[in-house]
């Protein structure tokens, strides 16, 4: 592995070789299944998980996958912390690692929220989703999940939609440098009004032309805490509706959570069809911040 930062912000500091090395590594916790390692590399360590945003599928997986690698965390979450008193999140962060964390994934709704606090503290900062800039995790656990289903080492040749509601979307900011990284095309579908004005990649208000030509489809969930707003034709021309679906022969992915029967019918989201992948970017979360965890404190 290349890649040897202090920090884990942001894929734009990571290689192709970098990705694929932290995926491979990931991939080596997943088919040790649920088993905690025997090395325990965290052992002793207490990693803080501060989490400014609301989080189920990160803040759990980050919490596991400490746990598995012999370590201990501690979850400090916005509401019920002195931020509420108008407490810094540098000074946050700065008063856990005082109080001997030895490491902090971090969520929060400023872009450069993960950045600022790197700059001033001493142990790792791994970005755990920072506004609609960066989900940098999720990102490398979503390549990871692509890769299994077509299992490749890289994703060269393959076309990926992320469809949705672009603008908010911190995973689809994140995914398209690491998709682009591994070799894929990339098209990003929606409204026009949801889709970015500069886009880093081709963009697309046509769901239907679009999924006759990509091999994986990303669903994103509609941000209405971020104040998107979607006409009430939305589910029927950016869907994954039943009807879609069954012309469709790709890997479907979401990052969730999911508003179903919007950007997802039920149906869809729920089917045990080998094409829905969604719960395995769930499992793969875990063993994807293993990974991370290990190569920066581990
Ligand atoms: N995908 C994701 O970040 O989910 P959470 O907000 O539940 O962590």
């Amino acid at each position: 592995m290349v890649w040897n930062g202090q920090h884990f912000l942001g894929l734009e500091d990571l290689s192709k070789e970098d990705i694929q090395s932290l995926i491979q590594r990931a991939s080596h916790f997943l088919e040790a299944g649920n088993r905690y390692e025997p090395n325990a590399p965290l052992s002793g360590k207490i990693i803080a998980n501060l989490f400014m945003e609301n989080s189920t599928r990160t803040r759990c997986s980050f919490t596991i996958a400490t746990r598995r690698l012999g370590g201990d965390c501690i979850d400090l979450l916005g509401g019920t912390s002195s931020a509420s008193k108008g407490e810094t999140l540098v000074d946050t962060a700065m008063n856990l690692e005082a109080m001997g964390a030895v490491g902090i994934a971090v969520r929060c709704s400023e872009e450069s929220g993960p950045s600022d606090i790197a700059a001033n503290v001493g142990i790792p900062v791994i970005n755990a989703g920072s506004g609609t800039a960066s989900h940098p995790t999720q990102a490398l656990l979503d390549a990871g999940t692509l890769l299994h289903y077509f299992g490749c080492d890289d994703l060269s040749g393959q076309h990926i939609a992320i469809v949705g509601d672009i603008t908010h979307s911190r995973v689809a900011r994140s995914n398209v440098i690491g998709l682009t990284k591994l070799g894929a095309t990339v098209t990003l579908v929606g409204p026009q009004k949801l889709l970015p004005t500069d886009p880093a990649c081709e963009t697309s208000t046509d769901l239907d032309a679009v999924l006759q030509e990509v091999s994986a489809c990303m669903m994103l969930r509609v941000q209405f805490e971020r104040d998107a707003q979607v006409d009430e034709d939305y589910r029927d021309k950016f869907g994954l509706t039943e009807e879609r679906f069954a012309n469709f022969t790709g890997a479907i992915l979401h990052p969730g959570p999911i508003n179903r029967g919007l950007e997802i019918d039920a149906c869809v989201a729920g089917c045990n069809s080998p094409q829905n992948k969604i719960l395995s970017q769930v499992s793969f979360g875990v063993a994807t911040r293993m990974a991370i965890l290990e190569h920066l404190i581990g």
